[in-house]
């Protein structure tokens, strides 16, 4: 089964997910759709230093958004904060530094930040493919802790502050590589298998799209979305995939045309009258299985997701 699904999202996404792909689906999208005015709306970008994130912040910040970056270096953040108010001429943008990675971290940056600040959109970017099992100061596998647990956490805590907000969002960079795993809720630290590094990273991804799901489920005041960027050329392709990014160097998108669909998800009017829950790639609402590939999940394996996520997370509230 697993060579089944891997050969079929590989042709799947030399077709779609490639720089041509974006092309192709770019030819149907309404380009007034992000003619929007952002000043007064606060967004929140986790991993806004590089890549995706930080195209994304660029583009609110160019709409005259209030962004925040919320970045584990403080060095690289501050460069990057330096880049966007350069570029969009926007003062009204703000670092904050927290490792997704430390339940702990991320808990006490949304307390303080519900109390110093609003927020409007929350845009979960930041995200790991770490290749070994490596375990943080905390004992938990890394990958999970940054794409899973951290994810987790920072939207069920800043939930409360944007239930007070104006159409609030919530858009969540999943990846379509989560297309080939199942969601497995026995063993959500990989202590049961062999360790696979892109294959743990597809779990987790598999796992934010569930809880997207189970979100928009329970907070109807609140759009959330889940999306798939495409493939696109930055560090953490290159650093995690190298071989990958070798061979697919010249099909990969730009960082924004990774970027697109996050900020379309996040501004957009046309995006806030789809339906809550859903993932999107280039702009639409996708299928999140493949055809015949046996990956769909109980809804009682998804609400065992959510309570090992709530009891593992509350471990680490003050
Ligand atoms: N590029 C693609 O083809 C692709 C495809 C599918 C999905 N995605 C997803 O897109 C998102 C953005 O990735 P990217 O491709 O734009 O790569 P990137 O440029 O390397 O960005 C990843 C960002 O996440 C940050 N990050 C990683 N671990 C963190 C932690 N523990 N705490 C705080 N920040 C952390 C990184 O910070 P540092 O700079 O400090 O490392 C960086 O800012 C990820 O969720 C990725 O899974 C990307």
């Amino acid at each position: 089964m697993s060579l089944y699904r891997n050969t079929i999202w590989f042709l799947k996404g030399i077709q779609e997910y490639t720089k041509s792909g974006y092309e192709a689906a770019a030819k149907h999208f309404v380009a007034s759709d992000l003619e929007m005015n952002l000043s007064g709306r606060s967004f929140i970008i986790t991993g806004a230093n590089s890549g995706i994130g930080k195209s994304t912040a660029q583009e609110i910040a160019k709409r005259g958004g209030t962004v925040h970056l919320v970045c584990r270096n403080k060095s690289r953040a501050e460069e990057a904060r330096k880049d966007i108010v350069e570029q969009s001429k926007n003062e009204n943008i703000h670092v904050h530094i927290v490792d997704m990675s430390s339940p702990r971290q991320v808990w006490d940056f949304a307390r303080t930040f519900s109390q110093n600040h609003s927020v409007n959109v929350l845009i979960n970017n930041a995200g790991c493919m770490v290749n070994q099992r490596e375990l943080t100061d905390d004992g938990l596998e890394k990958n999970f802790a940054t794409n899973t647990l951290g994810t987790f956490i920072l939207t069920t805590a800043l939930i409360p502050a944007l239930k007070k907000s104006q159409d609030p969002r919530v858009v969540t960079v999943s990846s379509g590589g989560m297309l080939v795993q199942r969601l497995d809720v026995e063993d959500l630290q990989f202590e049961k298998v062999s360790f696979d590094g892109t294959m743990a990273y597809a779990q987790n991804k598999r796992q934010q799209v569930v809880m997207t799901k189970q979100w928009a489920a329970e907070h109807k005041e609140i759009h959330f979305s889940s999306m798939h960027p495409g493939w696109a050329d930055t560090p953490a392709v290159q650093a995690s995939m190298p071989d990958f990014h070798a061979k697919m160097q010249n099909r990969l998108r730009t960082e924004a045309q990774g970027a697109d669909t996050v900020v379309w998800l996040a501004i957009s009017e046309a995006a806030s009258r789809q339906p809550s829950g859903l993932f999107f790639q280039d702009r639409k609402a996708v299928s999140t299985h493949l055809p015949l590939a046996f990956s769909r999940s109980t809804s009682a394996e998804e609400m065992k997701l959510m309570s090992s996520l709530e009891q593992l997370a509350e471990k680490f509230k003050e």
